[in-house]
């Protein structure tokens, strides 16, 4: 295999404009690890990255190992009722001091030597003191990530000790949250059904864009689609009225309700009917009055990509952890709505049949993932092209740029941010 053009010498600036057009990319960009590199330096150790959800640390001391790219991060929940972010790494030599994949401890105590960590990442105990004079255990904590911020549960970090704020960040995003969590009768919801992890050998990006791509549902998931006689085609075909959408700071959305609106279904977005979920279907009426819950739950929860690792995919949430050039894994759950036994059956079952071990949608996303790392590595044509729509491209109610559900727009819109990220000093 030949290896990919580098276009700049170690310590130059690199030209993206050579590299990425507004209609589409060079296929270096997704396998050239010096750009893996600088990613991690501009997007994955900079921007805000969605770490974990409050709901997997509901008790003091509680602790779930998550990550940011390649770098484990122990999210915990200190005595003092606080999410932190802490990096998985000795202060005295760099011995990892938390092996678990989630638990209660109110201590970390390294194996090595045995200091003891707070579930905060204070330093509160060293094993024969007395040797320590020079600096003090204040100085000595582990590593923190500098920023921590949630919104609506959601816990993103930021390696940045400054810049935008996580709402900045979100921006028109946070609406898509908002009518997450519209869906759930208490207004809350829950990360608490346990996560596949699929890693592939393909290049995060193509998740990232693939995750509100519109166009290849169809083809990409017939077989599904035909085993499950469902009407998903309905929603992603070339007549479909659902409209794809860039937010500000990279985030996309295909938004369907259009097409469930059309229907005039309740919970048509989730394959169901009410009389199916009775309990939740009471709760939804008594939180919201029969009129409102019935809108909510005919639009139902969005399919919204918020850069770079945050897809949250109507029944599911997925995380993209970048580990390289060439992979990368993805952690999904089934989304849960707090207090609703019945629906979060379904919406267990649901995504065990759809991403589970034996599930059939992942596993076609996957393998069109690791078919195009593969041959995005051929040497011609040089770029992409995500062209598909730029004509009929327009702009929403709120100004946001919009196009048809099978049209390039999001990737459109993911690169163009990127680009901005990249080229930022
Ligand atoms: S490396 Fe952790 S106590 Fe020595
Ligand atoms: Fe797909």
């Amino acid at each position: 295999m030949v290896s990919p053009v580098k276009n700049r010498k170690a310590g130059e600036s690199r030209d993206w404009s050579q590299l990425i057009k507004t209609d589409g990319v060079k296929g270096s960009v997704y396998s050239d690890p010096d750009i893996f590199e600088e990613e991690l330096e501009k997007i994955w150790y900079k921007t805000w990255v969605y770490v974990g959800h409050e709901s997997e640390v509901p008790n003091n001391n509680d602790f779930v190992m998550k990550s940011i790219g390649p770098e484990p991060i122990i999210m915990t929940r200190g005595r003092d009722g606080e999410v932190h972010l802490l990096l998985n790494r000795c202060s005295h030599r760099g011995n990892k001091v938390c092996m678990k994949e989630k638990g209660n401890a109110r201590t970390f105590t390294c194996p090595y030597h045995a200091w003891t960590f707070a579930t905060d990442g204070k330093l509160i105990g060293q094993a024969f003191p007395d040797g320590f004079q020079s600096k003090e255990k204040s100085e000595l904590g582990l590593g923190k990530v500098p920023r921590v911020a949630s919104y609506g549960g959601f816990v993103f970090g930021s390696f940045a000790k400054e810049g935008p704020s996580l709402e900045e960040h979100l921006g028109g995003a946070k609406e898509t949250i908002d009518r997450l969590l519209k869906n759930s009768p208490c207004g809350e919801i829950e990360v608490t059904a346990g996560f596949l992890k699929h890693k592939v050998r393909g290049n995060w990006k193509l998740l990232l864009e693939n995750e509100t791509d519109g166009y290849h549902p169809g083809f990409v998931h017939a077989s599904v689609f035909q085993a499950m006689d469902s009407r998903i085609n309905e929603l992603y075909s070339d007549k479909s009225i659902s409209v794809s959408r860039v937010y500000d700071q990279g985030h996309t959305e295909i938004d369907l309700r259009p097409e469930f609106r059309k229907r005039n279904e309740e919970l048509s977005w989730f394959g169901t009917t009410p009389e199916r979920v009775p309990d939740y279907t009471a709760q939804m009426k008594a939180a919201y009055g029969d009129e409102e819950a019935r809108k909510i739950m005919i639009d139902g929860v969005p399919h919204v990509m918020i850069f770079p690792n945050l897809f949250i995919a109507e029944i599911q949430i997925f995380v993209i952890q970048a580990l390289s050039s060439e992979e990368c894994v993805q952690h999904v759950t089934a989304l849960q709505f707090k207090g609703c036994p019945d629906i979060n059956k379904r919406l267990r079952q649901q995504t065990m049949g759809s991403v589970g071990p034996a599930g059939f949608l992942l596993a076609d996303d996957s393998e069109m993932y690791e078919r195009t790392h593969s041959g995005l590595k051929a040497q011609l044509p040089e770029f992409t092209y995500t062209g598909r729509g730029d004509h009929r491209e327009r702009r929403d109610e709120n100004g946001f740029i919009i196009g048809d559900s099978t049209d390039d727009t999001c990737s459109r819109g993911i690169w163009k941010h990127y680009r901005s990220l990249m080229e930022a000093e």
